[in-house]
């Protein structure tokens, strides 16, 4: 139905099992978790984005944007298009796809963005092609698209995009992903509205690391991990520390410190910059307190004159989920 504009199936060069289109949502996410840079990320309910995909019998991929963005359409240039150029790659019966993104995870908020689009979009061409691909090979290919946006191949936010929840990626070469049990947790978001871009927010990043900051950044991460899994709620909020990377970015963001005191004075367990910014989350036991974050939030920034936005949301634990299918 949603297709109908871009896909005719009577010219579709693929018999059988092979055709029809599929819409999927894909939802952002909080990459690094305060210590686990690179290493930990998790999705969130809200917000999502929405693509369709269909097989075209057209080579390569055409890309057909249907918000306010102004994103590349040139496929070797679009976080989208890498993705699947790198997963069609693999698939030499196919020519190519037609996708048509419609985003509502603004680019450059550090809320996974660009993970969305990579990792929804080769979601959406395993579920066309009746998941012959595992879901390592889904991160595989779609941190193609990371390396379009942020210059580097990174999966902690394209790792829980496709699995859902929190995840530890151990290593990617080769892709280890460890999907991490957590207990139910409320997420606060606030996007001051200026623009982080990746690329940058790695670029300032120290090279070396003190050995006594590394003995402490890896007691947090295991301390994370740790919390989530045994649902200790204290220890999760302790061991969101970072000694490494937000010292140095969140001079990027105006009015972090307060945000981060004040959230976690009206009882946020804790929280610190989401991905590489400029967005900072907090984490919550439960939905009252979230909201009382948000409205923290709300104050800070209002107070010094910054546009914002905020989301009040949960973990997702699905990960991206298709919403229609025509196969
Ligand atoms: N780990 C990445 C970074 C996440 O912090 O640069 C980017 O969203």
């Amino acid at each position: 139905m949603l297709l109908k504009k871009y896909y005719d199936a009577s010219v579709s060069p693929l018999m059988g099992e092979l055709e029809g289109a599929v819409t999927i949502m894909s939802p952002a996410t909080v990459a690094n978790v305060v210590c686990g840079f690179d290493v930990l990320g998790f999705a969130i309910n809200n917000p999502n984005d929405e693509l369709t995909l269909s097989i075209s019998n057209k080579v390569g991929v055409e890309i057909i944007n249907e918000d306010d963005f102004n994103l590349p359409t040139k496929a070797e240039d679009n976080v989208c298009g890498a993705a699947l150029l790198a997963l069609l790659g693999e698939t030499p019966e196919i020519k190519g796809f037609t996708l048509i993104s419609k985003k509502h995870i603004k680019p450059g908020s550090g809320i996974g963005s660009s993970a969305a689009s990579a990792a929804g979009a080769v979601f959406a061409a395993n579920e066309l092609l009746n998941k012959r691909f595992t879901k390592q090979d889904l991160v595989r290919f779609a941190m193609n698209g990371e390396k379009v946006a942020s210059g580097v191949k990174h999966a902690d936010n394209i790792a829980p995009a496709i699995y859902g929840g929190v995840t530890l990626i151990r290593s990617i070469h080769p892709i280890d992903i460890i999907k991490v049990n957590a207990p139910e947790l409320h997420v606060t978001v606030v996007h001051p509205q200026i623009e982080v871009r990746t690329a940058d927010a790695r670029q300032i990043l120290k090279q070396n690391v003190l050995l006594k900051d590394a003995i402490k950044q890896w007691g947090n991460i295991a301390g994370l991990v740790a919390g989530f899994i045994h649902h200790d709620y204290d220890l999760i909020g302790r061991s969101l520390e970072d000694v490494i990377i937000e010292p140095v970015r969140s001079i990027l963001i105006p009015g972090f410190d307060e945000v981060k005191t004040k959230c976690k004075e009206a009882g946020a367990l804790g929280g610190g910059i989401s991905g590489s910014g400029p967005s900072i989350f907090m984490l919550s036991r439960n939905a009252a307190t979230a909201s009382i974050v948000e409205n923290v939030m709300k104050e800070v920034y209002n107070k010094i004159g910054v546009d914002f936005q905020t989301h009040v949301t949960t973990i997702n634990q699905e990960g991206c989920k298709v919403v229609n299918s025509e196969k």
